[in-house]
Formats: structure tokens, C-alpha cells, sequence
């Protein structure tokens, strides 16, 4: 079974519970929120008070992705406000071991992301202390973008390894998703899709992504 992580940068900023509520009714499966700081990617986002007041408005895991530098001085803000899920930047982190150390010891599932410049090598010394890897199929910073097709290659590796691991790490797509490509994605061997103006720019959420899901399964 394949999961669905609806992005929120996407979403109606001035109705954000409701808009979260939605995706929760829709059948989503986490809300994957995208923490911006303007120095890591070109844009600045939310932080931990809005994570805050979305878990008072789900039972829906946060998936909550780090796109910030120094990392390790606001995941324990992230972890008190109730994410599930903490994801940090490969590029990001010096001290990889560490920082999911941090995670971990907070409680939390802890991931690790790509860019897509950044080879699935990089993972291999950490992949088995983490709960997640996060592929980006766009470079970082903005919803809407396009789908770079060369990031599969990349996903069969990190199938591959996962898969060696032996452990039940989610392997997560971000980045330019869509109904059309998502067979091809899975195909790879990803099982947690971020799909944001995939599902935003539908009327109807429940049914975008039913046919995500259905598309997906493969
Ligand atoms: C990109 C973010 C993504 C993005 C996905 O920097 O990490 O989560 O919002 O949006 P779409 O699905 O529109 O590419
Ligand atoms: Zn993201």
C-alpha cells in the first residue's frame, strides 16, 4: 500500500485548518509540511507555532521536511509542537549521525532528504538508523515545479539499498508528482508520494487522491 503526503504549501494559507481538516477527510495519509528559512532554499515558509496549531486539527501524522540550515537548532521546537515525522537535508547536516540521534531521542520517526544533485551513496553509513528517506525530484525551495525525470535512477538505487537494509524504511518522493507520472515513481520503488499542487489545484481533494493512489499501485 502506497501512502499519500499532501503538501499544505499548496494549500489556502488563510484557511489552514480547514484546508488540513479537508485533506484528512480526503483520505490522506500525513500532511507533509515544508519548513522554509530563505538560506538552505531561495523562499521562507512556517515554522513550529503553525505545526502547532495543526495538530490541533488532526490526527493525521506530520510529515514535517526541514529545508533549513542548522537543522539541530529547532527540531526540538518541531518535536514539542507535535510533528510525527522530522525529515532533515543531507546537504544540511554536518553531523548526520547525530542529528537523527536528536530526532530519535525527541521521540520521533527521523528522515533524511536529497537533493537531486546528491547521490544515494550518501545515505549509505546512516541507512540504518533512519525511518525514512526522502527523494527530491525538484530542487527545494518552490510548489509547482517540474518533475526531473533523472532522479529515477536514483530512487531503483535507494529501493535497492533499502531493501538490503533489511529494515522497513519509507522511501519518500517530493517534488513535481503528479497522476500521470506516479506510476513511473512507484515503478522505481517509492511508497510515500508529497504530491502539493497536484491535489490544491483540484475541486474535489478525496478524489484527486483516490486516483493518485490508484495510479500509484502497482
Ligand atoms: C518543494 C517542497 C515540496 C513541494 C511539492 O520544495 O518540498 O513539498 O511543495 O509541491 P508540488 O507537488 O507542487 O511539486
Ligand atoms: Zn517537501
Amino acid at each position: 500500500m502506497i501512502k499519500i503526503s499532501p503538501s499544505i504549501l499548496s494549500a489556502d494559507f488563510a484557511r489552514l485548518g480547514a484546508e488540513v481538516r479537508a485533506l484528512e477527510a480526503a483520505g490522506a495519509d500525513y500532511v507533509h509540511v515544508d519548513v522554509m528559512d530563505g538560506h538552505f532554499v531561495p523562499n521562507i515558509t512556517i515554522g513550529a507555532p503553525v505545526v502547532q496549531a495543526l495538530r490541533q486539527v488532526t490526527r493525521l501524522p506530520l510529515d514535517v521536511h526541514l529545508m533549513i540550515e542548522q537543522p539541530d537548532r529547532y527540531i526540538p521546537d518541531f518535536a514539542a509542537a507535535g510533528a510525527d515525522i522530522i525529515t532533515v537535508h543531507q546537504e544540511a547536516v554536518p553531523h548526520l549521525h547525530r542529528t537523527v540521534q536528536l530526532i530519535h531521542g525527541l521521540g520521533k520517526k527521523a528522515g533524511v532528504s536529497l537533493n537531486p544533485a546528491t547521490p544515494a551513496a550518501t545515505l549509505e553509513i546512516i541507512l540504518q538508523q533512519i525511518d525514512l528517506v526522502l527523494v527530491m525530484t525538484v530542487n527545494p525551495g518552490f510548489g509547482g515545479q517540474a518533475f526531473i525525470a533523472e532522479t529515477l535512477p536514483k530512487i531503483r538505487q535507494l529501493r535497492e539499498m533499502i531493501d538490503r537494509s533489511g529494515r522497513a524504511i519509507e522511501l519518500e518522493v517530493d517534488g513535481g508528482v503528479k497522476v500521470d507520472n506516479i506510476a513511473s515513481i512507484a515503478a522505481a520503488g517509492a511508497d510515500v508520494f508529497v504530491a502539493g499542487s497536484a491535489v490544491f489545484a483540484a475541486s474535489d481533494y478525496a478524489q484527486r487522491i483516490a486516483e493518485l493512489r490508484q495510479h500509484g499501485q502497482t
